[in-house]
């Protein structure tokens, strides 16, 4: 059992607290957001997480987890201190590290004993030099310390699987032995330790990152020439899977990547890259791509329908991807922008980001239900492959749609039973779908 204190009860920090809480570790986690803390200590989550709710109220019963809002509390006797807070985009691109100096500050004048610092939001390369200079100038008197970085791979929609079984745990340090001690914190997962410095640790986070993203755009670059040539992208991610040398996952074509990582992370990386002097030529085209299906999808959507004004256009699911209720830099909001733009009247419909969309889509009318959502709109958009819109009711759908026509941004239904049913549908790179 170890004492671990989690700055930032974010997506990542909440699921880290949790998870290393429910290893067996006394876990007290911070934030600087008291509301949050309250609900926090209330059992009130504030994010969707699938188990995460679960994972959090059988450790606080433990007593392994805890919730405060007071550094000093929050370091009282721990080994271990876990950054995990928000690296958002500043506005040249670069990530904002004004939280993670603010952490780092506070860390430093409340710690009271020899602490490894580790820091898990996602940095550009030098930071960990940079927040051990913080810690160093903030310190009221000197205490040992060393900054550890350990970055999160963790995915919203499924973040306890992926902590609690990561393909790797990356552990980056000028200090091995801090380094070996916050391996053997996650010797308990069985993953491969990569140990190295703390600049390649950073660089492995925002290289992963990108490489992913690349994939997603790739795919959608390579979906609008199948529709060219009459392939069916599909199929053609399937097919290039199976080779190990490439894999399966992140070959999707569609709507383009969203959330809170890819975005932010890819611009960050092409920030440093233009820093150094450099021309990020294969970062810069990735935003392109993924950025041009969101107005491509709309404009293809008015090409279906013959003009956008004064038609109501209902979308299925609005947060960035399933099993989520996080909107950031959700491709629902720029095609809402876009439609709005267009005259057209926008409706809503999503498992569980409502809520969360409500203010930042207020030109958007939210249904509790798919079905009533659909109820007289001209056309319908799938833009979050939630399970629950892959085997909806296509009959009743086609029957209570003014108009018979589906734009199928994730690539979800089968063109040809969309073609059999009676619906206009189009898809992304499957000529046979279009
Ligand atoms: N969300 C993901 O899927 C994911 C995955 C891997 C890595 N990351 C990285 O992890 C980091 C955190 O991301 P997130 O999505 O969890 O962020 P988030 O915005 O959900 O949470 C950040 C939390 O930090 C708190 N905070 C801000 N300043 C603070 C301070 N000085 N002291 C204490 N708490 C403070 C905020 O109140 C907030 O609750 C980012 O760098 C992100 O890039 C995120």
């Amino acid at each position: 059992m170890k004492q671990i204190c989690v700055v930032g009860v974010g997506y990542v920090g909440l699921v880290t607290a949790a998870c290393f809480a429910d290893l067996g570790n006394k876990v007290c986690a911070l934030d600087v957001d008291e509301k949050r803390i309250e609900n926090l200590k209330k059992a009130i989550l504030p994010i969707y997480e699938p188990g995460l709710d679960e994972l959090v109220k059988r450790n606080m019963k433990a007593g392994r987890l805890t919730f405060t809002t007071s550094y000093a509390e929050a370091l009282e006797g721990a080994e271990f201190a876990f950054i995990a807070v928000g690296t958002p985009s500043g506005s040249d691109g670069e990530a904002d590290l004004q939280y993670v100096a603010a952490a780092a500050k506070s860390i430093a004048q409340n710690m009271t004993g020899p602490l490894a610092i580790i820091n898990k939001s996602t940095v550009p390369i030098g930071t960990g030099d940079w927040v051990a200079d913080i810690v160093k100038s903030a310190q009221p008197r000197p205490i040992d310390f060393s900054v550890v970085s350990c970055p999160e791979f963790l995915r919203e929609g499924s973040a306890i699987g992926d902590f609690m079984s990561p393909h790797r745990t990356v552990i980056g340090s000028l200090h091995r032995d801090a380094a070996e001690r916050v391996a053997q914190l996650h010797l308990a997962l069985r993953a491969p330790i990569v140990i190295t410095d703390l600049r390649t640790a950073e660089m492995i986070k925002y290289a992963s990152n990108a490489f992913l993203a690349t994939k997603i755009s790739f795919m959608n670059e390579l979906a609008d020439l199948c529709e060219c040539v009459g392939a069916d992208v599909k199929e053609v991610a399937a097919g290039m899977g199976y080779d190990a040398r490439i894999g399966r996952h992140f070959l999707d074509a569609g709507l383009g990547w969203g959330g809170s990582c890819f975005p932010k992370d890819v611009k960050a990386l092409a920030y440093m890259a233009k820093d150094n002097g450099l021309h990020p030529r294969i970062l810069d085209a990735v935003t392109d791509v993924n950025y041009s299906r969101r107005s491509e999808a709309v404009r293809r959507l008015d090409q279906m329908l013959g003009g956008l004004r004064g038609k109501t256009i209902g979308l299925f699911g609005l947060a960035f991807k399933p099993n989520t209720d996080d909107m950031r830099e959700a491709p629902s909001i720029d095609i809402v922008e876009h439609l709005v733009r267009a005259g057209a009247a926008v409706r809503g419909y999503d498992p569980v980001a409502m809520d969360v969309a409500r203010p930042i889509l207020p030109a958007v009318e939210m249904f509790k239900d798919p079905y009533e959502m659909a109820r007289g709109c001209d056309a319908v958009m799938l833009i979050t492959e939630w399970n629950e819109f892959k085997q909806l009711d296509l009959d009743q759908l086609k029957s209570i749609l003014k108009s018979p026509i589906i734009f199928d941004g994730r690539n979800i239904y089968d063109p040809r039973v969309m073609r059999e049913k009676g619906f206009v549908y189009q898809s992304v790179g499957r000529a046979t779908g279009a």
